[in-house]
């Protein structure tokens, strides 16, 4: 994709699922990536060797985002990696599903918009500032969700924090245009990772997602690597300040009874 080649990027969130799928895409593409991790070090391990099978250069960092007060080192080493970032993914993100009122004190509230949208929109001001020192260009890609834009019972906190985080992209992208800064958002739909596997598998879960997804199947985490590159590509070199929308499908219907026979 044009423009890829070289690109320094940080993805934070690679030691599994989308985040992993992103580097990978990425990685064939050409970029130079800093992969973020918080726990899981053989995650890591494996996407890094995936990435250099694919001749990246890597750089693997960590970092815990529900302590604040490291993000700004966190942020320093990774843009001393390759000289400098072009581009930062803050895919990393927690799926909690709490009914509200056994959280009522809502701690699982205040550490999910910690990992969500705190940590995003940190990363994302010392990017900015970064590439404004610099007079350089840049791009921020948020990892979002389809909860952004209409949630479920349980999700209260994960259902906020993506719908802020879509807003967060929006504002951003009207502060920083001036900068030559694009900031632009994916709002995956049902992508089956080693987190939800075991569930997603289940015959008659899987059967009523597909039902609910026009194109009949899930997504995959390439998938979101690919809309990603072409978020960073300078494909979309006049797009910012959208969210796109990647998930089969999946939202653009409402909530109506299914007809019995939907044969064309
Ligand atoms: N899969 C889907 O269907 C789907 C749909 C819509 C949106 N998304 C979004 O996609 C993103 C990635 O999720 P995923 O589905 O790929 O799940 P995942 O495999 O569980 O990935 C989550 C990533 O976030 C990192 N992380 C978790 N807690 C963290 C913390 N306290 N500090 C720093 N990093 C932390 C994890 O790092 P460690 O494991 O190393 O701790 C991991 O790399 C999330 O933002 C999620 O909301 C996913």
């Amino acid at each position: 994709m044009k423009g890829l080649e070289g690109k320094r990027v940080l993805i934070t969130g690679a030691s599994s699922g989308i985040g992993a799928g992103i580097a990978r895409v990425l990685a064939e593409a050409g970029c130079r990536l800093v992969l973020h991790y918080n726990r899981n070090e053989d995650g890591i391990r494996r996407t890094e060797a995936a990435c250099r099978e694919r001749g990246a250069e890597t750089a693997i960092l960590r970092c815990d985002f529900r302590q604040p007060e490291t993000l700004d080192a966190f942020f320093d080493a990774a843009a001393q990696a390759f000289d400098g970032l072009d581009a930062l993914v803050n895919n990393a993100g927690i799926v909690p599903k709490v009914p509200s009122l056994k959280d009522p004190q809502g701690e699982t509230f205040a550490e999910t918009l910690a990992v969500n949208l705190q940590a995003p929109y940190r990363l994302a001001c010392r990017f900015a500032r970064h590439c404004i020192e610099r007079g350089q260009p840049g791009v921020v890609v948020n990892n979002s969700s389809i909860h952004g834009h209409k949630s479920c019972e349980w999700f209260s906190a994960y259902g906020a924090s993506k719908a802020a985080l879509d807003r967060l992209t929006e504002v951003q992208a009207i502060e920083w245009g001036q900068h030559g800064i694009r900031v632009v958002g994916i709002a995956p739909g049902v992508v089956p990772v080693e987190r939800t596997e075991q569930i997603l598998s289940q015959e008659k879960v899987k059967k009523e997602w597909i039902k609910r997804t026009p194109l009949g199947r899930y997504g995959e985490t390439d998938e979101m690597g690919e809309a990603v590159a072409f978020l960073l590509s300078d494909h979309a070199a006049w797009m910012t300040g959208s969210t796109l929308t990647v998930d089969g499908g999946l939202i653009a219907r409402g909530d109506y009874p299914f007809r019995e026979d939907i044969r064309n």
